[in-house]
């Protein structure tokens, strides 16, 4: 594995402002989209740890409907920028899904594998719904087939960091969303 680039390398993709403005516009969209009767369960989200938590907490602020939220954990890629294609759940949800509405909350789609896994594992627990909604969608590495209710934006094969996402466990806390270079110095 290269060692994790020095901030300074990495390229700005996505800057945090647009960002934000896009999050906003998801929450309002979502809002518009799935109504919760009185005496309804809430709309519930599901994110996917650990890089959907940024997006997640600022997702469920700009959401105007009673929610509740989960947590699951996996792990996918280990330490590299290339999917093992093995998929594992470090941490299971806490609240049961059966007949809910189920917003699941990841932070990028790439393959596809991570996400068509949990959609399996999930329709297990016969929710009432289940739609994905991502942060990022990465469609020309696709590998299997997933239907997205709603993407933050559709970037092109490059490997991206900060609001979450991670190389080697590093820039979770980036605001922008950056790119990693193909060398670095
Ligand atoms: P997939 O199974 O190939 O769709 O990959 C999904 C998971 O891989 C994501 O939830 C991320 O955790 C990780 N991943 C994929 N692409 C990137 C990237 O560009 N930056 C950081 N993590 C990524
Ligand atoms: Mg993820």
């Amino acid at each position: 594995m290269d060692p994790a680039p020095d901030r300074k390398h990495l390229k700005t993709l996505i800057p945090a402002a647009k960002v934000q403005a896009r999050v906003a516009e998801l929450g309002k969209q979502i809002t518009a989209d799935c109504s919760v009767a009185a005496g309804e369960q809430p709309l519930h989200l599901v994110s996917v740890l650990k890089g959907s938590f940024v997006f997640a907490a600022d997702l469920i602020r700009a959401i105007d409907l009673d929610v509740s939220i989960d947590f699951l954990g996996t792990q996918s890629y280990g330490a590299s920028t290339e999917s093992s294609g093995e998929i594992r759940a470090t941490k299971h949800l806490d609240q049961d899904i059966a007949d809910r509405d189920v917003l699941l909350v990841e932070d990028i789609v790439d393959t596809g594998i991570t996400v068509e896994w949990i959609c399996t594992h999930l329709q297990r627990q016969r929710p009432r719904s289940c739609r994905i909604v991502t942060l990022l969608d990465k469609p020309s590495r696709r590998v299997k087939p997933v239907e997205l209710a709603y993407v933050g934006f559709e970037i092109p094969d490059k490997f991206v960091v900060g609001y979450g996402l991670d190389y080697a466990q590093r820039y979770r806390n980036l605001p922008d969303i950056c790119e990693i270079p193909e060398s670095t110095p």
